[in-house]
């Protein structure tokens, strides 16, 4: 019989179809241990099912998976999965990786188009290849060949950011007066986007599980690649050390390899928000020789975060033109902890 799905039925047939696949690779659940369970995220939105599911007995990495899709799909999110904001030609490319302690595995995709959760297929790229990282079609095609469907990622808010873009970095597209253009739009398009979602997790066993995924900059050059997806920039772990990740802008932490060195600083027995600041000192070191990542001042033109935990279970945060504080769930529940602000 000839399927009469409309716009509507279809988009629920693929949002379900593309649950399911969070299952794919999934290991099954295993006995509690004794250890308190920790969850640090970037995005408190991906703590509560994390928990939840590291509770249920679940592998830290298929929890911080499944944390981590709720952001993937969050359309009001313009920096992560649906909704994130695309590339200069209007597509929408993700990237993402996963580290899995036990096995010190990991898996990447870079570059994937119309899959909403691509940490899931970085977690087949560990699983079911021999590979670290794959890219662009090749990364479409591994995840279509494991059942995840294709979609369109832009939303139609993120359409309208993308064209009101567009319309302003062009000589010959016709830009509408800001009156007529939806505020929200505006606002969007006062700061370049180039947010992520990260999540460390440790289980009852004391075993680690990282994740993260991003839509990468916003309105980039089409292929441009940061560091989410880069094993030892964007995320790093080691099961008997820690686990870390970051936001912000990837380049600074493709130069500085820096996830890896924040845990091979804990390793060497330097305490967590130590290494973790050190790391934002080697960055700005490093990136204000450059001209691309300086202001007219010599400072960082750019901002960077860094979210992590020991196997021990203390957890830290630190960036470079930011502040505040960040989420963890202890397992009791959410708490808030400081970032240590490093200013150049
Ligand atoms: N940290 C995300 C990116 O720069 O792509």
């Amino acid at each position: 019989m000839q399927n009469r799905l409309n716009r509507r039925g279809f988009l629920s047939a693929t949002a379900a179809a593309s649950l399911a696949t969070l299952a794919v690779g999934a290991a099954p659940p295993r006995p509690l241990g004794a250890r308190r369970p920790l969850v640090v995220s970037s995005n408190p939105n991906a703590l509560e099912k994390t928990m939840e599911l590291i509770k249920q007995g679940l592998d830290p990495l298929d929890a911080a998976i499944a944390g981590v899709a709720i952001i993937e799909a969050d359309p009001n999110d313009h920096s992560v999965g649906y909704g994130g904001l695309p590339n200069e030609d209007g597509v929408v490319e993700l990237d993402a990786a996963v580290m899995h302690g036990p096995t010190h595995g990991g898996g990447a995709v870079a570059s994937i188009r119309n899959i909403l959760h691509p940490a899931a297929v970085a977690r087949l790229v560990m699983k079911r290849s021999k590979h670290c990282l794959i890219t662009a079609e090749g990364a479409l095609r591994f995840a279509k060949a494991h059942g995840f469907p294709e979609m369109d990622l832009m939303t139609e808010e993120s359409r309208k950011i993308w064209l009101r873009w567009k319309e302003k970095h062009s000589e010959d597209w016709l830009s509408q007066p800001d009156g007529q253009v939806d505020p929200k739009v505006l606002e969007t398009l006062k700061t370049r986007i180039h947010g992520t979602v990260h999540v460390s997790a440790m289980d009852t066993h004391g075993d680690l599980g990282c994740v993260t995924s991003t839509s990468g900059l916003a309105f980039k050059i089409p292929g441009r690649i940061g560091d989410s997806p880069i094993l030892g920039a964007g995320l790093y772990l080691d099961n008997t050390v820690g686990s870390c990740g970051s936001t912000g802008l990837g380049e600074v932490n493709l130069l500085n390899c820096s996830s890896y060195l924040i845990i091979e600083g804990i390793r060497r027995g330097e305490h967590i928000k130590d290494a973790m600041v050190n790391a934002c000192k080697r960055i700005i070191e490093t990136t204000t020789r450059d001209p691309r990542f300086r202001n007219a001042e010599g400072k960082p033109a750019f901002g960077v975060n860094f979210y992590g935990m020991t196997k021990e279970g203390e957890v830290a945060g630190a960036c470079i033109g930011g502040g505040g504080t960040f989420s963890i769930h202890d397992g009791d529940g959410i708490k808030q902890v400081d970032f240590a602000a490093v200013r150049a």
